[in-house]
């Protein structure tokens, strides 16, 4: 069974005039445990693509299903992640970390437990006590990835998670999630505009193009999983795949803009 299955999706949202269309015969699965990337110009329809398995909005027309269930509302099945860490303030990493499950009424031995354990998957044990304003943008991106691992998600959606961070600190976030990733065996959706973010991580791109989004394209990665940045991009293929995606994704979005 798949994790996610989208079947033909339609979706407008009302606009000056009447309804924009935004997402037209969306179609795609993503496998158990894959880890796929979506690429597309601004306005594409990503964070609605993502919104839709998350539960938040519903297509007008289609159908959603995560391990074969319909899709109806948010659930502890499927996580998300958004580009700004979103922590509560007031409360210590631990406490932003296991606020659903104690919401949820866990046992206090339980919650503790789960929250060792993810604050170590994500390299964040140290700082269980500290407050958000006491942690680096990095460090709150880490907090915010074990809160939404924790309830130990189907699917884990990615809304561009490391998008306002330096290149350095990207790269070690890259790499902890694809180490988190092989440990859970999660299946994750990840949205992002950074081609070469994709490429590292992905086992399957798919590329949008927008007004309205469409899936226009899907390229399949032969880099194997035991990815390390410098042996990837000196893999046979890597440069002539990564310039076959640049030119799709820049014609995209020149297209988007001439419109
Ligand atoms: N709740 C909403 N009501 C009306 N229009 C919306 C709503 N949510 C999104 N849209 C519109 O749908 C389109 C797609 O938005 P979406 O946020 O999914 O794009 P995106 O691909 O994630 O863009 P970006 O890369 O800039 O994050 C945009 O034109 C946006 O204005
Ligand atoms: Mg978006």
């Amino acid at each position: 069974m798949a994790a996610i299955e989208i079947n033909q999706i339609n979706l407008s949202f009302p606009a000056k005039q009447g309804q924009q269309q935004v997402l037209e015969d969306i179609s795609l699965v993503l496998e158990q445990g894959e880890f796929v990337v979506l690429l597309g110009p601004s306005g594409c329809g990503k964070s609605t693509i993502l919104n839709l398995i998350a539960g938040f909005t519903h297509p007008d027309s289609g159908k959603v299903h995560c391990q074969g269930k319909s899709i109806a509302a948010p659930g502890p099945d499927r996580g998300m992640v958004f580009q700004q860490a979103n922590l509560f303030p007031w409360l210590t990493v631990r406490d932003n970390v296991s606020f659903g499950l104690r919401m949820q009424g866990a046992a206090p031995e339980r919650v503790q437990a789960e929250v060792q354990k993810f604050l170590q998957l994500v390299g964040l044990q140290a700082f269980a006590d500290h407050y958000p304003w006491q942690l680096s943008g990095g460090m709150k991106q880490r907090a915010a990835m074990a809160r939404a691992w924790l309830p130990n998600p189907d699917v884990l959606l990615m809304d561009e998670p490391f998008g306002a961070l330096d290149a350095q600190t990207r790269l070690m976030m890259q790499e902890l999630l694809l180490s988190a990733w092989q440990q859970t065996g999660t299946t994750i959706l990840f949205v992002t505009h950074d081609v070469e973010e994709a490429l590292f991580l992905a086992d399957r791109v798919l590329i949008m193009s927008a007004h309205p989004g469409r899936i226009v394209d899907e390229v399949r990665l032969p880099f194997g999983r035991q990815r390390d940045i410098e042996t990837l991009v000196q893999a046979e293929g890597y440069s002539e795949i990564k310039q076959r995606i640049l030119h799709r994704v820049r014609s995209e979005a020149r297209r988007h803009l001439n419109n």
